[in-house]
């Protein structure tokens, strides 16, 4: 899908990620959550926006040369377009950029579409965190990319 722009999500639109929150996950993030994180220097959160739209967003927090990706949501009515391709992208892009040796991530067991997302990108499975998840409890897979830098 053309017409919007990856970047970091902007404060102001914290309210639209609050709401897709809600709209995406059975334990979404409050809008204050998000501030607090969009303000830790050790997060990167990019938004996909088209004229004041949040259409997507992702999150990520690194320790050391490790990243952890948070969040990745995209609008229910912009979905299978390509936009959390483009956050993921981006967000790897500035992963290896930054010298991280991996990106790690949990995601619940049923989330088939979100898995297949991530092997594209070459994550793969290591491991599973058991009730991992609430509402409905689930295990998590536990994927990884190994990105080289380090
Ligand atoms: C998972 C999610 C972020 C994907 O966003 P998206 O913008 O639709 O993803 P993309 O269009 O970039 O999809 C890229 C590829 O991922 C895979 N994929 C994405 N969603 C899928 C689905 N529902 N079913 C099967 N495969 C899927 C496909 O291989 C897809 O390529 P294709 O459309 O050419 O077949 C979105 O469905 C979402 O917000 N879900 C709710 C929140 C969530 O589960 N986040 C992940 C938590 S770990």
């Amino acid at each position: 899908m053309d017409g919007y722009v990856i970047g970091p999500l902007p404060v102001e639109l914290l309210p639209q990620a609050a709401a897709l929150e809600k709209v995406c996950f059975s334990m979404p993030w409050s809008e204050e959550l998000l501030r607090r994180a969009l303000a830790d220097p050790h997060q990167l959160w990019l938004g996909a926006v088209a004229g004041g739209r949040l259409l997507g967003y992702a999150g990520m927090q690194t320790v050391l040369d490790e990243g952890y990706v948070d969040n990745i949501a995209v609008d229910p009515a912009y979905r299978r377009r390509g936009v959390a391709s483009a956050l993921l992208g981006r967000m790897l892009e500035q992963a290896r950029a930054a010298g991280l040796a991996f990106l790690t991530l949990e995601v619940r067991e049923s989330n088939l579409g979100a898995i297949a997302l991530y092997e594209r990108f070459g994550f793969r499975r290591v491991g599973r965190r058991r009730g991992y998840y609430e509402k409905p409890r689930e295990d998590a897979i536990l994927m990884t990319v190994t990105l080289g830098g380090a």
